[in-house]
This record gives structure tokens, sequence and C-alpha cells, in this order.
């Protein structure tokens, strides 16, 4: 099995020095830096928006992996995507026309990903295959961190990693994942694992990250 990415969520941060935070998770060996935004409507919690998002951008060369839990969210994506996002990943559930919002993300110039929560089915996928360059499944319910990793999205995990085959869509899970969980969805077919409480355990970020892989 190769190597996985991963994308320390900036959740579970000292957001009172998030730019030296960015830093370190930069120097530790991070693939990606998961940005959760939360509006306390999609989802029962809120963090920040684009303007935290572009004053963190200098901070790192790495891709900036935005998880959007707004809605509706179109009329924001142009905002994320001049603030610095390269990955701009929606849930289906935040936009009538998912086709074409994920079209309208590649238009703006960043990478589109569809997140689906640990009760959304995964029947509508093979129709947007073309759209997408991220799957992320959710294996808690989005809108905080900390929560137990719900085994039953393994099966979930496996069965769009069939889906994708050998398409260029890489196949992201967010939620509870430690050493141990990683292990399972690694198995599975996870590519990216985002983490946040397993990452800010300690001051040990590298050793931290290390331990995911
Ligand atoms: C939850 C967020 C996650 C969260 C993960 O809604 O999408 O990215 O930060 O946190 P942990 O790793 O603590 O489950
Ligand atoms: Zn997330």
């Amino acid at each position: 099995m190769s190597s996985c990415k991963i994308s320390p969520s900036l959740l579970s941060a000292d957001f009172s020095k998030l730019g030296q935070e960015v830093e370190a998770l930069t120097k530790a060996g991070a693939d990606y830096l998961h940005l959760d935004v939360m509006d306390g409507h999609f989802v029962p919690n809120i963090t920040f928006g684009p303007g935290l998002i572009k004053a963190i951008r200098s901070y790192s060369p790495l891709p900036f992996d935005v998880h959007l839990m707004i809605a509706p969210v179109d009329a924001h994506l142009e905002a994320f995507c001049e603030a610095g996002a390269n990955i701009v990943t929606v849930h289906p559930e935040a936009t009538i026309h998912l086709q074409r919002t994920l079209a309208q993300i590649r238009k703006l110039g960043a990478k589109a990903g569809v997140a689906l929560n640990p009760s959304t089915p995964t029947d509508f996928l093979p129709w947007i295959v073309e759209d997408l360059d991220l799957i992320l499944v959710m294996s808690v319910n989005p809108g905080f961190g900390g929560q137990a990793f719900l085994p039953s999205q393994i099966k979930k995990i496996e069965a769009i990693k069939k889906l994708i085959g050998h398409l260029p869509i890489e196949l992201q899970v967010d939620g509870g994942i430690q050493p141990e969980t990683a292990k399972l969805v690694r198995a599975a077919g996870a590519d990216v694992l985002v983490a946040g409480t397993a990452v800010f355990k300690s001051k040990d970020y590298a050793g931290n990250i290390a331990a995911l892989r």
C-alpha cells in the first residue's frame, strides 16, 4: 500500500495563533491543511469564513483543503477561492444543483470535492464522477472535532473506492481518525486522512502525523 496523505484539521488548533500553527503543521509534514467552515445552520457550530483563510494563506505553500459546511453554499464559492482555497468540498444537501456547483468550483480554479454525511447515500455519485477531484466520506456527523469514529462508514469507503476505480479522484475520510481507525480506513481504500484531535493531541505534530501514516 502506498503512503497516504494527511490533512490536519485546523479546528483543533490554537485559534489565538493560527499563523504559527499553520507553519508548524507545514514543517511537521502535513500534505494538505483542512479548513472546516461551519455556519451554525447546516451544522450546529460556527467557525470562520474566507477572511480568516485569506489571513493565514501566506503562512504555508501547502494546498488549502476547504470543507464547506454551509448552506446554501453557491453564493460563497468565489470568496473562498479568492481567499486561497485549492480544494473546495461541498455537501450535496447544501446545493440544489450539485453538478453546477462542482463545475463552478473548477471554473474558479480550485479542485472540486463532495462530502457525504454518514447517512448520505452514494447513488448519485456515478452521475457526477467527471466533475469530481475528491470524495470525502464523513465518519462522524459534521459539526465538531473529537467525536467517535462510526465503523458503519467502512463499507461506504469500500464501495466508493470500487466506484472510483482508476479515475483521478482522491478518497478522503474525516472524523474520529486516530492511528487505529486510520488503519481501518486505509485498508478500505482511503487516500487522504483528515485529523484534528489526533494531530493536536501533543506538541509533537510531526510524530502525531507520522503515527497516522
Ligand atoms: C467535523 C470536521 C472535522 C473535524 C475532525 O465536522 O469536518 O474535520 O475537525 O476532527 P477529529 O479528527 O477530532 O474527529
Ligand atoms: Zn472537515
